[in-house]
């Protein structure tokens, strides 16, 4: 196949993997995955029957044997595999440095040996930092946490092979991701539906007002779909959001309406450093990549719900 359609997908049994999958699969693409499993979605197996059962191959994006094999008669990567969790990297900083920096150049040197020509990395709104929303890509990253840190080191390597060697490397920073089988994540949206299932109170941080921008994986799909296939955007980074600002208060008024119960919550006090208000401009992708993000949160929320 050509026209960049044999992709291999980093960490493809994850959350974010497993729709990808299925979604490149339904616009034609030949999917194969490298993952770990170390931290991916149970029913990986299960899901990506939905993405024609890719060939897995279980290995690590540090081990050069296991990362040549994977990229054998691939034309494009979407980097994925990482450790996700900003709380975890305060425990273990290096251990994340390793797999999200190192990982990711070993994983950029061996696609350059095997001529890739599309490199997209899954990057985050946590790069960046804390700033005056709505963050956009001009702003001066000033990451809080070792994990945003990693991923800013990961975007500055995706400028520099393409700089370097040509490699036509996008990034993508993510803002908070929601969808299917996100059951073994403990991202906002994942744990407070699942606590709504369970008939559990919710445990609010602070005042609640705290905002975040949710975005619907199906529409960090497309942004991925259109970063392969759009010209000329090597070197680039692009925000990937919904573009809107939904503070945790709402997003609880939002479950309740769509789960139909009545929910209990329980205030903590603030957590020392969580970032207070957070939502992202999306004009240039939309403008550059032709992004536009289609699912409504309530209507995202209403699907998993009755799903
Ligand atoms: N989910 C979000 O809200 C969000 C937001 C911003 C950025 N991101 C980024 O998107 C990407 C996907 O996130 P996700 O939510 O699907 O996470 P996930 O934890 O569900 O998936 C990550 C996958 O990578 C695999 N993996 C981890 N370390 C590996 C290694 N050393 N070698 C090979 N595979 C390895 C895991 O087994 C897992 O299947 C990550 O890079 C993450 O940083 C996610």
């Amino acid at each position: 196949m050509s026209n960049r359609r044999n992709v291999l997908i980093t960490g493809g049994c994850g959350f974010v993997g497993v729709n990808l999958a299925r979604y490149l699969h339904g616009k034609g693409y030949h999917i194969r995955i490298l993952d770990d499993l170390s931290a991916a979605n149970p029913d990986h197996r299960q899901i990506l029957t939905g993405a024609g059962s890719p060939e897995i191959i279980r290995g690590d994006i540090r081990d050069g044997a296991a990362v040549k094999r994977a990229l054998e008669g691939a034309e494009a990567v979407v980097h994925l595999a990482a450790s996700t969790s900003v709380t975890e990297s305060l425990e273990n900083p290096k251990g994340f440095w390793d797999i999200n920096v190192n990982g990711t150049l070993n994983l950029l040197e061996t696609c350059r040996a095997a001529g890739i020509v599309r490199f997209v990395f899954a990057s985050s709104n946590a790069a960046v930092g804390e700033q005056t929303p709505p963050i956009n890509e001009k702003m001066i990253p000033k990451p809080l946490s070792p994990y945003g840190a990693s991923k800013l080191a990961g975007e500055a390597l995706c400028s520099a092979y393409f700089h370097s060697f040509g490699m036509q490397t996008v990034a993508l920073r993510f803002a908070n991701v929601y969808g299917p089988h996100s059951d073994h994540k403990t991202s906002v949206i994942a744990l407070f539906l699942k606590w709504a299932a369970e008939g559990r109170p919710f445990t609010i941080y602070g005042d609640g007002e705290q905002t975040r921008d949710f975005v619907h994986v199906e529409d960090i799909s497309q942004a991925i779909h259109r970063s392969l296939q759009a010209e000329s955007v090597g070197g680039e980074i692009f925000q990937i959001a919904s573009g809107r600002e939904t503070s945790i208060n709402d997003l609880v008024r939002l479950i309740a309406r769509v789960t139909g119960r009545e929910i209990r919550t329980v205030p903590q006090p603030e957590r020392k450093g969580e970032i207070r208000r957070n939502y992202s401009d999306i004009a240039k992708a939309k403008k550059i990549l032709g992004f536009e993000p289609v699912v409504q949160l309530e209507q995202g929320l209403r699907a998993l719900v009755q799903k």
